[in-house]
């Protein structure tokens, strides 16, 4: 069963996860570059580790956005809302990207796949101080944000740098600029070089990467050959309960340069 391979980690999976500084790595067939299949075991993999994870009850999860996070999500089952009330709430407000990988979205497909909760964070994402000191005050984005911090489990993905900043409507020069200093990955609104030195920041409403080591479980969802550089980058920074859920793409690529 799918539980006991979780609790059995293989040998490549134990050298991902100490060569990465985390708790543990779960691998997959495949290369999504290429094979779309991959995320179908990323999905179970997902569902299996939070229901060995997660304590019975009441449980909060918060969901950032991506693509990787929202087809992560397509598989789930009520298998793990059984012995549980979950909540799915939207780590991030609206990015302006496409609606089926904002978190508000993929909150919701959690929701509905396991019979759970959902609560969205419904706020733009680039808004003035003087306005967000103002929008922080409603009651319901100030309790989604305090469901935030409250969390038990985070699902996360990790970009690449110049997509990200394509997505996150960047100028031509700041574009230009991060892929002159060698930015690689983008997570929580950081830009980091392969040493995981940081390149640049936007500023972001939600979860903050500063605070992810006060959650009590971290996944971190990545995958394909390309994402490689990405995954190492970002893991400098990553809180060591993180577990990483990749496939064998990324983390042959990641090895190699043991
Ligand atoms: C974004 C997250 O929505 O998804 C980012 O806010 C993350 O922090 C990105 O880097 C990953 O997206 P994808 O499509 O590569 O899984």
């Amino acid at each position: 069963p799918l539980i006991d391979r979780i609790f059995n980690a293989s040998n490549f999976e134990k050298d991902l996860a100490k060569k990465l500084g985390i708790e543990r790595a779960i691998i997959v067939p495949g290369n999504s570059d290429r094979q779309e299949r991959v995320f179908e075991h990323v999905s179970e993999q997902l569902e299996s580790a939070l229901d060995l994870l997660l304590p019975l009850g009441k449980n909060i999860i918060t969901v950032l956005g991506g693509s990787t996070v929202a087809k992560a999500a397509e598989h789930f089952s009520p298998k793990l809302n059984r012995y549980r009330e979950l909540l799915f709430v939207a780590g991030r407000g609206a990015l302006g990207e496409s609606v089926e990988i904002q978190s508000n979205t993929i909150a919701q497909v959690m929701a509905a796949k396991t019979g759970g909760k959902h609560q969205g964070l419904y706020l733009p994402e680039n808004v003035s101080s003087e306005a967000l000191d103002i929008l922080i005050k409603d009651p319901n984005i100030a309790n989604a944000i305090s469901n935030i911090y409250n969390s038990d489990a985070v699902v996360h993905g990790i970009g690449l740098a110049d997509e990200m900043a394509k997505r996150r409507d960047l100028d031509v020069i700041t574009r230009s600029k991060l892929r002159e200093k060698g930015a690689v990955a983008e997570s929580f609104g950081y830009f980091f070089d392969h040493q995981g030195r940081l390149i640049d920041r936007v500023p972001r409403i939600g979860l903050q990467l500063e605070d992810l080591g006060k959650i009590p479980h971290v996944f971190a969802i990545a995958t394909g050959a390309e994402k490689a550089p990405a995954i190492e980058a970002y893991m400098h920074h990553a809180p060591k309960q993180t577990w990483l859920i990749t496939d064998e793409g990324a983390s042959n690529m990641v090895l190699k340069g043991k």
